[in-house]
Parts: C-alpha cells; structure tokens; sequence
C-alpha cells in the first residue's frame, strides 16, 4: 500500500533511499525504516514510527553506508503502527531483511506453522511472516535466495510488492509483485526500485514496470533479470517515462494539493489535447474508434470505482444516460466484486481510478471478465495495473497527482465521461448536432472558465476563516450538482477532519434538515440551471431554520445573494458542464479550512494515495 524504494549501484544508497522515501511521502504512512548492505556484508536495519525526518534522525548517528539498500514507509494494516512493526523486517538469523507493500492473507496459518517449528516472532506483522517464511524454505532446502523467495511465495495468497536483501548475496536485490505495483529504474550499471516511478524520475527514465507474478533479480554488472514464479524467464519491457521532475515538486506552492487545484485549467487542456477539435468541433476518442462495435452495442454500462473517483462515475452516468440513453450502474467496486452481481457480455465495465492500483477496482474488473463484458479502463497512472487489465481505456492525462486527496484527477476523470458520452451519443446517432456542437465548443473553454474560478481563491480563504468553527457541514446539490457536493464533502472530511454530509438538496426535508441550526453551515450549489428554482426553495428551508448558507451561484445572481450568507459566483456555463466549474471552489474551500486549523493538507491522517489493499 504504501513506499517502496530500492538502490544497487556504486553510489551510496542511503541519500538516494531517503529522498526516494520523501517523494513517496504523499501516499501516507505511518512509519519508515531503511535497510543497506556495508562495504564487509553486514546487513543493518533502521527503523522507525512516524516520519522520513524522524528516520532521518535515529540514523544520524548510525552506521548508513553502503551501495545497496531498501527502504519503506507503512500503511499499517497488520499491527499498530510502531517501531517494531515499521520495515524492514529481518529474518530470524538478521541475513535476510524484506520490504513489503500489500496484505498476506493467509499469514495467521503460516505464522502458527513457523511457531510450531520453532521459529520465533518480533513483530506482529504479516510481512515478517513472510521473510521468516523465505528463511526457513532457504534453510531446509538449502536454496539460494531467489529460488527461496519463489518458493515461499507459492504459499502466500494476498497482494504484495516486496524487496529483498540477503547479505551472503550482498551484490542483490530480488523484488517481486502480486496485485500491488512496483518498478525498476534502470541506470549505468546501476539500478532503482520503486512501488511507482516517483523516486526513480530524477536518475533515470528508463523503466520496467513489472507485470503480476514477476520477479525482478537485480545484480551488480548483470543485465535485468525478470522471472516468474517457476524461475520461467521473462522478456521485460523497457519503457521511458514521460514524467519530469517539475510534476513531482511543489513548484513553489505551500501545499500539493494547491499546486494541483491551480494545475486545472493546464491539466484539462492537455486531456482534451487530440481528443477535441476546436476548428472541426469535433471529439474523438481513441478507444471508441478502436472499439466502436462493442461500445455502440452495450446494453448497460457499470462504472465501478472507489471513492473521489466513484463521484466522477455518478456525473457520468447522467452524462452517458443523458446523451446516449444507454442504462448506467455506478456502483462502489468493493460492493460489486462480493454481491455476486448480473454482468452479461453485453454489457460495458468502466474502471475508473486515478492510481489505476484501487486493489477493490482492479478485482471488480477481474470479476466482470469472467461474464465476458468489455472492459474500459479511465485511469491517470500510465502503466499502472487497471488500464494493463482492461481492453481499452482513455487516461486521463493530468500528470502525477501527489496531494492525497484528488482534485485534478476528478475533474480529468469527469472530462474523459464528458468526451466519451459526447463520441458515443455522436455515434449512436443519440444527440443533435446542435447539442453536439454546443457542448463541444463551450468544453474548449472549460479551462479558461476554470483560471477565472481560481480567482477566487483569495476570498475562499478569508471566507475559510469563518468556518473553521464548525464540527459539521453539510453540502446541497441537484441533478448534476449532487454529486459535486458530496466530493465537496468528501474533500472537506479528508483533509479537515470536519465531519461532512453531500446529499441531493431535496432530500434534506427527508430527515438531515433535522440537523439544521444557527451553527451548521450549508453549502449550496444553486446554479442558474433548470434546478434553480428547486435550489431556492431549499435555500429557503434551510434560511427558515437559521442554517448559515454559503451558495455557489452563477455571475450576476440576485435573488440567492439577498437570501445566502456568503455567495460564490461562476461563470455561466451549460449545465452538464458546470461540474467542472462547480467543483473548483469546493476544493478551495475544504483546502482553506484545513490549512486554517493546521492539518496535515497532503497526507491527512488514516489516509493512503492508493489503496492496494482491500
Ligand atoms: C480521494 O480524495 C480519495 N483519497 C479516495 O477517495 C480515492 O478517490 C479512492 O481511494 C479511489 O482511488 P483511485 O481513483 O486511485 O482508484
Ligand atoms: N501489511 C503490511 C504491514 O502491515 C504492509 C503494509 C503496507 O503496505 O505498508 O506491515
């Protein structure tokens, strides 16, 4: 679930390790520990709850030389987060150490055996039931450290992503993956590791993402060396990655997060790039070329997805049900992968997830192959282990999104609906060439559209001030709108803390309006679309019981900006559209409020960037 950074070359390791670690930071994590082989083949270990820094410190006065190491955050899942569950994790006789992303699922049943054998335990981790595991099939069989590894992972159902040291083979890393990602960086006789290419980009962009199954064996003065399980060798493919090392850092920014708010406009112009023709007005998509038949004839499509990512699925749906009247299902992925649910090869999957690692989003894609249904993946991670399993897909293309609570990658996802529900409804012959054109055009200015919303910020953040206050908040949208506030909400939670409900406006009357009262502030999305009048009325419900109203309404509004405390003004746009625009103040506000009560803005507590674990 969460870092992973390995290094094997001539360099020292551990500065190369630790700012591997800090670029890693961003996924969340608990605690962080590094291991390295010296120049005479000792095997040290350091580690430590809380973060890099800390690690930083209790190895300031430890012995942190030599040339190959790896290094880990955790997301605890196995044991509190503590010291002495943080890897590395020696094995019992300290020659071998391992890192590991991922759950071993069967740990209990292997760690009882290795008790009954005698094997004694230090942490109450899986992982290190995992490295015990490697030692005692090493030791009874007498393997060397590869076919060890091989062997114990035949036993071991989960997910993982491990790296591990040996130091009787000091001149060797042996990384393996299961349903959790991981990297190599291939350098001049050097080597990197990473669970994803961000510690790796500043050295070198020559990678190898590893496939499920695989192993990779890095040794000093050898070539890659990429095998399966049955030791069967393997072609790996070297790919360049297109990030820079610009996309990873803050560039100048106090925060990630705000850095990829204000990236918006820039990050949807380049998704749109070669997708919409501003002269022809015109939306292709790749896939929907490549795949016509298939996606013409869906009889349903079910958008599985987790979270942030769910939301944007919800827009979607009305956008595709809207232009293509095709049936949508959005359903959370970890629900659908368990209620044994209706696929048939008619039917369109749509996995959609900014990591493309969502472990519940990629079973929920494993699950809907075996009905024969056609499998699209929407993801922002190019390479990652989602769009590898599906049979088409449009990345969403908006760069490496750091903050752990998304922003751009929402509104990238919402776009890439957007110009499949406008290529489909083209096709389908379901829209009119006005409606067509219409949204067409005015999708070429979102982004200008959006640098006029960011304009806003100043104001957003003196109105953060004022609500700092509250324990609750609650966020008010209709048809397209709806699922804009609960993003908002979920925004506000995740990053403040600050306990917040999204509902469809008029369902207030149904039971939270009970909620209401001078203190609860109400955020309102009451655009001038065909809900307004709607809205209003439940502006109105909510102003009669002495709720504080923050409203988002369109330029020029005002009758809402007699009725609501605060008022936040957007530009017109057409009302499939206004997601887009709706969505930027929201995420302005909940990044406001929680620098304003000194959280943690990029890596919230609890949190993780991508959730491979279920
Ligand atoms: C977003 O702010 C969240 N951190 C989270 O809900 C996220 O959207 C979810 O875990 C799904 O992630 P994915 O898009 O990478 O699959
Ligand atoms: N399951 C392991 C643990 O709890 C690994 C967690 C992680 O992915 O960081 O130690």
């Amino acid at each position: 679930m969460c870092g992973i950074v390995g290094y094997l070359g001539k360099r020292e390791a551990y500065p190369i390790l630790i700012k591997g670690l800090k670029r890693l930071e961003y996924r969340g994590y608990d605690s962080a520990g590094v291991a390295l082989i010296n120049d005479d083949d000792t095997l040290n270990v350091y580690k430590t709850k809380g973060k890099v820094a800390d690690l930083e410190g209790f190895c300031a006065d430890k012995n942190i030389s030599g040339s190959v190491g790896i290094a880990h955050t955790r997301w605890a899942t196995h044991g509190e987060p503590s010291s002495v569950n943080a890897h590395p994790h020696y094995s019992a006789s300290k020659n071998l150490a391992i890192i590991h992303n991922g759950i071993i699922e069967n740990y209990a049943d292997i760690k009882n055996n290795l008790i009954a054998k005698g094997v004694e335990f230090r942490s109450d981790t899986d992982t290190e039931v995992l490295v015990q595991l490697i030692e005692y099939v090493q030791v009874k069989k007498k393997l060397d450290t590869l076919t060890a590894v091989q062997v114990a992972l035949h036993q071991v159902i989960g997910a993982y992503a491990i790296a591990v040291l040996d130091k009787r083979e000091p001149h060797q890393i042996i990384a393996a993956r299961k349903q959790s990602p991981l990297v190599v960086g291939i350098g001049k006789d050097e080597f990197f590791l990473g669970s994803d290419a961000s510690p790796i980009v500043e050295f070198t962009d020559k990678v190898v993402y590893l496939e499920d199954g695989s192993i990779a064996v890095m040794r000093l003065g050898e070539e890659l060396k990429v095998v399966n399980l049955l030791n069967r060798e393997l072609n790996p493919s070297v790919q360049t990655i297109d990030i820079n090392l610009g996309q990873i850092e803050k560039g100048g920014f106090p925060h990630f997060m705000l850095k990829e708010i204000f990236e918006q406009p820039e990050c949807l112009k380049t998704c749109m790039r070669g997708r919409i023709n501003r002269e022809a007005n015109h939306v292709t998509l790749s896939a929907v070329i490549d795949y016509k038949e298939r996606l013409l004839h869906a009889k349903r499509i079910i958008i599985v997805a987790c979270g942030t990512s769910w939301h944007a699925g919800l827009i979607g749906k009305q956008l595709i049900e809207t232009f293509c009247r095709i049936p949508v299902d959005v359903e959370y992925a970890s629900e659908f992968r368990y209620r044994n649910p209706v696929v048939t090869s008619d039917d369109v999957i749509i996995a959609m997830s900014q990591s493309g690692e969502t472990a519940d989003t990629l079973a929920a894609v494993e699950l809907a192959k075996e009905s024969g249904a056609f499998i699209y993946g929407i993801c922002n991670a190019v390479g990652s282990s989602i769009p590898r399993s599906t049979d088409t897909g449009s990345y969403i293309h908006v760069g490496p999104e750091i903050g752990v609570a998304s922003t751009k990658a929402f509104t990238g996802q919402v776009l890439v609906l957007t110009m499949l529900a406008l290529a489909l409804a083209k096709e389908r012959k379901t829209i009119t060439d006005t409606v067509y054109e219409e949204v067409v055009k005015e999708l070429s200015v979102i982004p200008d559209k959006i640098q006029e919303v960011l304009k806003l910020n100043e104001k957003i953040a003196n109105l953060s001030r004022i609500f700092t206050y509250a324990h609750n908040f609650i966020y008010l949208g209709r048809g397209y709108s709806y699922p804009v506030a609960m993003e908002g909400a979920l925004k506000l939670k995740e990053i403040s803390y600050i306990h917040a409900e999204g509902y469809p406006a008029a369902e207030m009357k149904h039971g939270p309006i009970a909620l209401v009262d001078s203190d609860m502030p109400v955020v309102a999305i009451a655009t001038h679309n065909a809900m307004y009048e709607k809205v209003l009325s439940n502006i109105q419900e909510i102003k009669a019981r002495k709720g504080r109203v923050i409203a988002l309404v369109t330029k020029g509004d005002e009758t809402i900006s007699r009725i609501a405390d605060e008022v936040i003004e957007l530009p017109e746009t057409l009302e499939c559209l206004e997601p887009l625009l709706a969505t930027i103040p929201l995420q302005l506000l909940a990044y406001h409020i929680a620098v304003c009560k000194n959280k943690n803005v990029d890596q919230p507590r609890n949190l993780a960037k991508s959730v491979t674990v279920e």
